[in-house]
């Protein structure tokens, strides 16, 4: 990773302003990629994605309380500005917007009045056991979306229920950004990439390939010609079992991706297959798409 010189490290919302109009004046095209830090490979592909369609890439670390729960990790969220600072620069990232809690909330987190609300789709997937969850992400995206005005916004598809929303927020309130997804980026035995993996233990970490293999069981199933939904999610729920005693599955659903309503019936033309499951307090998740068209699967 060769160290860049040319990276701007800006924590002032006015100081990103100025720096921006600029770029703006040069018909320069400005692409967004929101993280919350701890960068690793899939951040990296987003960085490198924003800057193969981008003048200019803005990456933004911000660890925003408003999408914890009260119980989750806020506190403990791993950092480090200076391993991120290398990445970025490496991968292409011009700015990297560093805002402090008072920028993003000016009253404090607390008295944030006005929220998006992603209505439905917050309630389904992980917004069963994380009730506040993609307010709190809307919200956060919606203030940077309007910190950066960004032509393109990237956005990776681990977080499948996080994108589907983002994109939604953008063509149901008119934000003039492009939201692009981006594939996920896993280790070699299949795990996807997650800043929480560093919180496994080695065990736990030898059992996390359990969520991949599960999502190729449904693969394979589906290649067979199974298309019943509850049937592919309880094969799916009992090779987690099996592979990952140290594990305990918080949902395994098959849902319609465009309101992810849970599909109870047969899988027919697009469907997202996605789980998550909690090693100790550490909940990972992962996904797959599956496009039928005529009859025949392809998979995402
Ligand atoms: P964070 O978890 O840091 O992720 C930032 C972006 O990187 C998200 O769009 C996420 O989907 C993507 N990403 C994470 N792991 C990935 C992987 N293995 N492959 C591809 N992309 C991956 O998601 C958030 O932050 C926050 O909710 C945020 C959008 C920044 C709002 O606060």
């Amino acid at each position: 990773m060769a160290p860049t010189t040319s990276l701007r490290l800006i924590s002032d919302r006015d100081e990103l302003s100025r720096e921006l109009r600029a770029a703006r004046a040069a018909e320069r095209a400005v692409g967004l990629v929101p993280t919350l830090g701890y960068l690793h490979a899939g951040h990296a592909a987003l960085i490198r994605q924003a800057r193969a369609e981008n003048d200019v890439v803005v990456a933004s670390i911000f660890v925003n309380p408003t999408q914890f729960g009260p119980t989750e990790d806020f506190e403990r969220y791993p950092r480090d500005l200076v391993r991120d600072r290398a990445l970025a620069g490496a991968e292409g990232a011009a700015i990297l917007f560093v805002p402090s809690v008072e920028t993003m909330y000016p009253e404090g987190p607390e008295n944030q009045r006005v929220w998006v609300d992603p209505g439905e789709l917050a309630r389904h997937l992980c917004g069963a056991s994380r009730p506040t969850h993609f307010r709190g992400v809307a919200t956060v995206v919606a203030k940077l979306f309007n910190m950066v005005s960004p032509d393109r916004a990237y956005f990776g598809a681990k977080d499948a229920q996080q994108a589907i929303i983002i994109r939604r927020m953008a063509g149901d309130l008119a934000f003039p950004v492009e939201v692009q997804v981006v594939p996920t980026v896993r280790e070699p035995d299949g795990l996807a990439l997650s800043s929480r993996n560093v919180y496994l233990s080695p065990a736990e970490r030898a059992q996390a390939t359990s969520l991949k293999q599960a999502l190729d069981l449904a693969r394979d199933r589906i290649l067979a010609g199974e298309r019943g939904a509850l049937d592919i999610e309880a094969r799916m729920r009992r090779e987690i079992e099996r592979l990952a005693p140290l594990g305990r599955i918080d949902y395994v659903t098959i849902a319609d991706p465009d309101t992810l309503q849970p599909i109870a019936g047969l899988i027919e033309g697009d469907a997202l297959i996605a789980l998550a499951v909690y090693f100790g307090s550490t909940r990972l998740i992962d996904n797959m798409r599956v496009v039928l068209e005529h009859g025949r699967p392809r998979f995402l």
